[in-house]
């Protein structure tokens, strides 16, 4: 560098690692104090890859991440999850029914979910527990033309209280029926556009994932059919990213055009990740439709911090 003014941006690099989702960031340090064209950075890598991942952030703790994602946004509290430390960095710990061995994409089950999610590895087990992560505007540009015509006229209702018992067919332990009684506490039904239009990017995305529980005005067995036809597409191989865990990596994602999916197969050996989400807008679909709330009247307050969607309306104003 031969400029006195501060420009760490100099050092920071993007390696793509996948042909259509995923880079890795080196040359940064997260925490609450990056400058402002470092965040910009990282930011616009978030948006254009989707997911990006850094090594080696051992330094951070609790406060370090929230502190980093709040460069990104508002960090929300969990709609139904309680924080057990007071802090938004929610756990997700294989040993309280934290698995996501589904794809979603986050808390789609209120209307304004999270726009980032910021996930930091603490506890990694010796093999497994990898994420992977699926470009969903890619698989939505990659639909042949009568079907996105057929997904821009749909709508789907997401929520939190979907069929448990059909996604894990084996006997729930004590501990997941605890982890679902907490997380379905308070039952949201949301109606999305299954294509969003992307509020930052102007792209087109699907938004489906494990918390939609049918199309809107369709019998069931249609509803999952369709489903079925275009969630194929998300999970592509060609749409999708591996990750495999190191502690002290971060993962930062774009929740509005991307699902993941933890792979749960690192038997009893321990997985925490701690996982900060900043604030999201209402969806809109191709025809100016926002997404809205059915139920419950609106997004209560969690027991700390703001809602998922609390700097909104909750979606309720319907344009
Ligand atoms: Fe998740």
């Amino acid at each position: 560098m031969t400029t006195t003014a501060p420009a760490p941006t100099a050092a920071l690099t993007v390696e793509r690692i996948g042909g259509r989702i995923g880079a890795v960031m080196s040359g940064v340090r997260l925490g609450g104090d990056l400058d402002g064209a470092t965040v910009a950075a990282i930011r616009a890598a978030a948006l254009e890859h989707k997911v990006v991942f850094f090594r080696d952030q051992h330094h951070l703790d609790t406060d370090g991440h929230e502190a980093f994602g709040r460069l990104l946004g508002e960090p929300v509290a969990h709609p139904t999850v309680p924080s057990v430390d007071g802090k938004y960095a929610f756990a997700v710990d294989n040993d309280h029914g934290g698995r996501a061995n589904q794809w979603h994409s986050d808390v789609t089950f209120v209307p304004a979910f999270p726009a980032f999610s910021v996930l930091r590895a603490e506890v990694v087990p010796p093999y497994g527990g990898n994420t992977l992560w699926a470009n969903t505007a890619a698989a939505y540009a990659g639909l042949p033309a009568p079907l996105k015509v057929l997904a821009e006229s749909l709508r789907g209702v997401h929520t939190n209280d979907y069929d448990y018992a059909a996604s894990r067919p084996e006997a729930p332990s004590e501990e997941l029926r605890q982890h679902r009684q907490i997380f379905t506490s308070t039952r949201f039904e949301t109606e999305h556009p299954v294509v969003r239009v992307h509020p930052e990017t102007g792209e087109r995305a699907l938004l489906l994932g494990s918390f939609l529980q049918r199309l809107s005005g369709l019998r069931s067995g249609d509803s999952r059919a369709l489903v079925g036809v275009l969630q194929s597409h998300i999970e592509r191989p060609e749409n999708t990213v591996r990750w495999q865990w190191r502690a002290g990596d971060v993962a930062l994602w774009d929740n509005r055009a991307t699902q993941h999916y933890g792979v749960d197969d690192s038997d009893d050996h321990r997985r925490v990740l701690r996982r900060v989400t900043v604030d999201g807008d209402v969806p809109v679909g191709v025809d100016g439709r926002r997404s809205t709330l059915l139920a419950p009247e609106s997004v209560p307050d969690p027991s700390y911090g703001r809602a998922s969607g609390a700097s909104t309306d909750g979606g309720l104003a319907e344009a």
